[in-house]
């Protein structure tokens, strides 16, 4: 007889995102003449910088030449993409990554996801709250959670962020081996500066512990004195791995490409207390279950580091947060307090009341949609989420709307 994972009865019905589309699918049926404005999840909306998409066709073009094409690529990515992020992200701000320390990928969703399979079942793992909550699922499917109980779960160490703490938390007061971290973060838009990440930095080295770093959102700083990669901090190389998309980017949600650094230096333990390498363990895993991203989509990826690359993905994140300081400004004029949206592409509106019933109304009585806080954990409950992905009208269309209802 074939047998269920029975970690997955311990998750939420359904994945926020998903849950979140069955509302806004229903509302859309209901009121088939009335325009929706997303601002739920974060999905980009403009197009692809003409240098992406002139060097996309030409890897299009490279395959329909016997003399050029390409079958299977190497699983870790080409050596022109790694090379290129390996200088443009990191050594030209100091920080010292190989390109054969990088493993692109399709996804930062997937790589989040599937880094826990490489650990130990037993492993205490800390998880911000509120947070993207993958992070979360895939260590309940994984069996490291327990069950949940009032939207907590018992074998899990909560890292609350919140106003009082400026949505970077404080270090555990519990032991844990695996730490999630996210900034600019997800869902709050708050940034830690280098001494905070520097606590969490000798936290983990102290204490054999890895964190998983997720700089997603970086091309939305702005603020030069906020470190963009944790490998800025010295001994972040020792403890942690990082992960980056070109989704927020460069506009790639739809034509998916990502990579993950996994430094040569990371360690893991056996269950003999014997060193094992993080580089080689994930090496072996990705190779295994994963065949490469498509030549032109790398092709086009490494085009955001040329220098008009560089130039147009300035411009396109410089526009997000263009939405983003009218959304701020709407909300502060009514009296809600905010975070995010200054180094970020996410406003975090203090609404001060029920999160979901918020949701609600405003799908309900605006047509606009964002995501109720209580989603991304109990911390996020009276918070609900803006995302600054849209084009320029429908922002000032939304913010007239809510204007109105509120
Ligand atoms: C979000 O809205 O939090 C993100 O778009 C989700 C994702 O990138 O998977």
């Amino acid at each position: 007889m074939i047998r269920v994972n029975e970690h997955y009865s311990k998750l939420k019905a359904s994945y926020l995102f998903a849950d979140i589309a069955k509302r806004v699918a229903a509302w859309s049926q209901a009121n088939p003449e009335k325009k929706l404005i997303r601002m739920g999840i974060g999905d980009v909306t403009e197009p692809l910088p003409p240098a992406c998409i002139a060097a996309f066709h030409a890897g299009v073009d490279e395959l329909a030449r016997r003399e050029t094409f390409k079958g299977y690529g190497p699983e870790q990515g080409y050596a022109f993409l790694r090379e290129a992020i390996a200088q443009g992200d990191f050594q030209s701000r100091g920080a010292k990554v190989d390109p054969d320390e990088i493993f692109v990928s399709d996804s930062s969703k997937c790589d989040v996801g599937n880094i826990q399979e490489i650990f130990a079942n037993d492993i205490r793992v800390a998880i911000p709250d509120p947070v993207y909550p993958v992070y979360v699922d895939s260590n309940v499917m994984a069996g490291r959670t327990g069950a949940s109980e009032n939207d907590r779960y018992a074998g899990l160490v909560y890292l609350e962020s919140t106003h009082a703490n400026g949505y970077v938390p404080a270090l555990p007061t519990a032991p844990v081996d695996l730490i999630y971290l996210c900034f600019p973060n997800n869902p709050t838009g708050a940034t830690a500066t280098h001494a905070q990440l520097k606590v969490w930095v000798d936290y983990a080295r102290a204490n054999k512990a890895l964190i998983v770093f997720d700089a997603a959102y970086v091309a939305y700083l702005r603020d030069p004195q906020l470190p963009q990669s944790i490998y800025e901090i010295a001994g972040a190389r020792e403890c942690a791995i990082e992960f980056r998309s070109f989704s927020k980017t460069a506009g790639f949600t739809g034509v998916r490409c990502a990579f993950i650094v996994v430094p040569k230096d990371l360690k893991v333990w056996d269950a003999a207390g014997r060193e094992q390498s993080v580089h080689a363990l994930w090496n072996r895993r990705h190779s295994t279950k994963f065949n490469g991203v498509s030549y032109p989509v790398q092709k086009a990826a490494a085009a955001v580091y040329t220098p008009d690359g560089q130039t147009q993905v300035r411009a396109l994140t410089d526009f997000y947060l263009g939405n983003a300081k009218l959304v701020r400004a709407e909300f502060a004029r009514r009296g809600l307090a905010c975070v995010g949206g200054e180094n970020s592409p996410y406003i975090w509106v203090e609404v001060k009341r029920d999160s979901w019933e918020f949701f609600d109304t405003l799908l309900n009585q605006a047509g606009v949609v964002c995501t109720p806080g209580a989603g991304f954990g109990r911390c996020g409950q009276g918070y609900v989420r803006f995302s600054a992905f849209n084009s320029r009208a429908n922002v000032e269309e939304a913010l007239g709307r809510i204007a109105t209802l509120l």
